[in-house]
């Protein structure tokens, strides 16, 4: 029987990370980036929503990987009918052959039928074994584990429990952990509980290549693990936010009303667009250069990062801890 292929060969990348998709942040210069450094580099389709943007950087993309030995990349598509752009983006992307794919939310079984029919592999962002079990049950490839405190729609299990647990249920599906993750260590650790990697993406943000405004920067670099709250008034769902006082002023969770609204039947679709797209416009404010709106989406690493880097010395630097610990362990244990 053939050996089962490890998590750098199925992906065709030569360290287990991925540089995590982020909405509004993920640009080219860090994809390429994170590909020159021998990762998986994700980004959302959503961040390239005008006409012919997403073919013309899949093309961009496709080309540098050819002439890269080691790297690798993929999109994130939100599969939910509150996405207007979905089913336009999933037809570029099969056109164009993207070799890796992370959904996010929904059901992923267009998706998945549609890039296995030439070899793409599908990985399924959970936070539950509920959700997991969905995606089980429509063949993916892998999950996400998205644990407590992560950037963006952070789960309410922490990885220590939910990587176990999805190793137990589903032995035969890879996992990558993300939320929490910074260092060659917080690699490590996943990796002990079951994980075959890590997906990481608050430590993107502060680096060289990324062009939100410093401020934000600057935001992450101040923020410990309690400036970090979880807000469900930008998207509907819980996602993790720098706690300003313009964050203090939208508020944390949404009213009696806008509930109702998001689980009645006859309104649910379009005002959970309309909730998504307001959370997409105040979101652009904060985050493009010139704006100076503070609506910061960063996860509870942000504790834990100091400096703003290149995107390589960020990846060398976790090679390095993680070199260096797996050394040290086996010393501690001669
Ligand atoms: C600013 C920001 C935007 C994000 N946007 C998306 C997104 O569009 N789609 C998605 O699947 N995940 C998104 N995420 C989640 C990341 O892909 C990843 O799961 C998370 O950043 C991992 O946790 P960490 O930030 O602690 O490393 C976002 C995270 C951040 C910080």
């Amino acid at each position: 029987m053939s050996e089962k292929p490890s998590i750098t060969e199925l992906l065709h990348i030569s360290f287990p990370l991925i540089m995590a998709p982020m909405f509004l942040v993920s640009n080219k210069e860090m994809l390429m980036a994170g590909m020159r450094g021998g990762i998986m580099s994700v980004f959302p389709t959503l961040n390239f929503r005008k006409e012919g943007e997403l073919g013309s950087i899949l093309d961009e993309l496709q080309t540098y990987q050819s002439a890269m030995s080691k790297g690798n990349y993929g999109v994130n598509l939100i599969v939910q009918s509150s996405n207007p752009f979905y089913k336009k983006h999933l037809e570029i992307c099969i056109a164009k052959k993207v070799p890796f794919f992370i959904t996010s939310l929904g059901n992923p079984k267009e998706v998945i039928e549609k890039a296995h029919s030439y070899g793409a592999k599908v990985f399924c962002d959970v936070t539950t074994l509920a959700h997991a079990q969905k995606c089980y049950d429509v063949n993916c490839d892998g999950f996400i584990a998205v644990g407590q405190g992560a950037g963006g729609h952070a789960g309410p299990n922490p990885l220590q429990v939910l990587v176990p647990a999805l190793k137990k249920h589903f032995p035969n599906k890879p996992i990558i952990a993300a939320g929490g993750i910074v260092s060659g260590q917080g690699l490590l650790s996943v990796m002990v509980l079951g994980a075959e990697g890590a997906s990481i993406g608050t430590r993107f943000i502060a680096s060289k290549e990324c062009t939100v405004t410093e401020a934000y920067k600057q935001g992450i670099l101040n923020a410990g693990m309690d400036d970090i709250v979880m807000t469900t008034k930008l998207s509907g769902s819980p996602c993790t936010i720098i706690n300003t006082p313009e964050a203090k002023k939208m508020g944390y969770t949404q009213s009696w009303f806008e509930r109702v609204m998001s689980n009645n039947p006859n309104t649910k679709k379009w005002f959970k667009t309309l909730v998504q797209y307001r959370g997409m416009k105040k979101l652009e404010q904060s985050v493009l250069p010139n704006n100076y709106n503070r609506l910061w989406c960063a996860g509870k690493s942000a504790e834990l990062i100091d400096g703003i880097q290149t995107c390589q010395e960020i990846i060398d630097g976790i090679q390095q801890e993680y070199n260096d610990t797996l050394q040290e362990f086996a010393n501690k244990c001669k």
